[in-house]
């Protein structure tokens, strides 16, 4: 994702390459044909999953394989004989449920994930840490899966670690996984002070799973949100949504560039809308806004942004545009994600940018910020002449409008 720092960007060959409009059929063995986007299809597992499955898309965490931390968590789970229900928070692409014996509750934030569990026909939830998951399932589940996000933050870890503990009955035992260097001992110690016994059990690289067992007790406090306020809005930042402090630096650039712009009566989507800074100040200026994220957390945090700050739009769940319906809009605003990690990987952005074109009305434009490296021009230039609005801060704002 585009941060607050200036990155060194590395940029990875994409795991799932979009070929060029009109580009001469490459030379050599012809490439296994493209499922799109939005297909789900089977993850490449680690040797010592041999006998387990998943499935898995651009978007979902650890595509094209699965996470490394939730494939040691589910070989412990088999190591350790895991039967009957289990109750995963960080489904993924629903490995845990290839476990013999295992049937499986799958929780998910993700859009993208969700899509997969669903094509899987597993029992899945949409929810984030901190929703009552007894309404769904009054009979809580014996044992309980989760994958640390911690690079989404201390807040939202913290988070995470007292959802496991409201999910987990006394007695039960939740299977904890995370990243050694993402602060996973840190947390590990918050939830054994939490459940009153555990260990780390398993270690590979720097990934490790802590088996707990949850004693009578109070659940840990949930994290407040933060915010802040600016370009007039005032935007309420949720634990692990993309720049929840303060605004990111690529979008006020982004705003303070389309200062001039007259919006009023225009129908404008936020793509990619995290705590919705960019929707409400869309809102703000007289759009009819719609705003969609992957991510359940960030649309909660828009629609608590629209709230917080008198405003109306709408606010979708949605991998990319897949919620949208037959909604076409006058212009889409985004500061697309990419993932840092192996290096940059473009599949959701180059994503992004496809769906602008599907969305854009006749006439319409589609403003991107990115960091400079990122190469959305060429995927740009498919909608329209691209053209650099502003380079500023390593930063640069693209605009492409779509022909009337
Ligand atoms: C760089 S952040 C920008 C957030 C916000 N617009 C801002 O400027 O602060 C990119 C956003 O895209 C969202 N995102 C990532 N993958 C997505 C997907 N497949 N579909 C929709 N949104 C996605 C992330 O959750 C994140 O909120």
């Amino acid at each position: 994702m585009t941060g607050g720092r200036r990155q060194k960007i590395r940029i990875a060959r994409s795991q799932d390459p979009q070929p060029r409009r009109g580009a001469p059929p490459a030379a050599g063995p012809a490439p296994a044909a493209d499922p799109g986007y939005f297909a789900p299809r089977p993850a490449a597992l680690p040797g010592r999953l041999d006998g387990l499955r998943a499935l898995t898309k651009p978007g979902v965490r650890g595509y094209p394989e699965v996470d490394a931390a939730q494939a040691l968590l589910v070989q412990t789970m088999r190591k350790d004989r895991v039967r009957g229900d289990v109750l995963d928070l960080s489904a993924m692409g629903g490995l845990t449920g290839s476990l013999s014996g295992v049937t499986l509750r799958a929780v998910e934030s993700s859009a993208a994930a969700l899509r997969v569990l669903e094509a899987a026909g597993f029992d899945s939830q949409a929810a984030v840490p901190g929703d009552l998951l007894t309404t769904r399932w009054p009979e809580r589940a014996r044992t309980v899966a989760l994958v640390l996000a911690g690079d989404r933050g201390n807040a939202y870890a913290q988070a995470q670690v007292a959802w496991a503990h409201a999910c987990t009955p006394p007695g039960g035992t939740l299977y904890l996984a995370g990243d050694r260097d993402k602060g996973f001992d840190r947390y590990v110690r918050a939830a054994g002070n939490a459940f009153g016994a555990g260990e780390t059990v398993a270690r590979d690289g720097g990934m490790r799973v802590a088996r707990l067992i949850r004693r009578p007790g109070p659940t840990p406090p949930f994290p407040d949100p933060e915010g802040y306020e600016a370009f007039g809005v005032k935007v309420v930042g949720l634990p692990g949504v993309f720049s929840a402090s303060r605004p990111d630096k690529a979008t006020t650039i982004l705003l303070e560039h389309l200062a001039g712009l007259d919006l009023r009566g225009q129908a404008a989507l936020d793509l990619g809308c995290g705590a919705g800074l960019i929707g409400a100040w869309a809102a703000a200026r007289g759009a009819a806004v719609t705003l969609v994220d992957g991510d359940l957390q960030s649309v909660r945090s828009s629609q608590a942004t629209l709230a917080a700050s008198g405003l109306e739009g709408e606010v979708l769940h949605s991998d990319v545009d897949a919620a949208l319906g037959e909604r076409t809009f006058d212009l889409v605003l985004t500061n697309p994600p990419f993932h840092v990690g192996r290096g940059v990987v473009l599949d959701v952005a180059r994503e992004f940018i496809a769906a602008a074109a599907r969305r854009l009305r006749p006439g319409g434009t589609l403003y991107v910020v990115a960091n400079e490296p990122l190469p959305y021009e060429a995927a740009m230039g498919t909608l329209g002449p691209v053209q650099e609005l502003v380079r500023a801060g390593g930063f640069k704002v693209l605009a492409a409008t779509r022909p009337g």
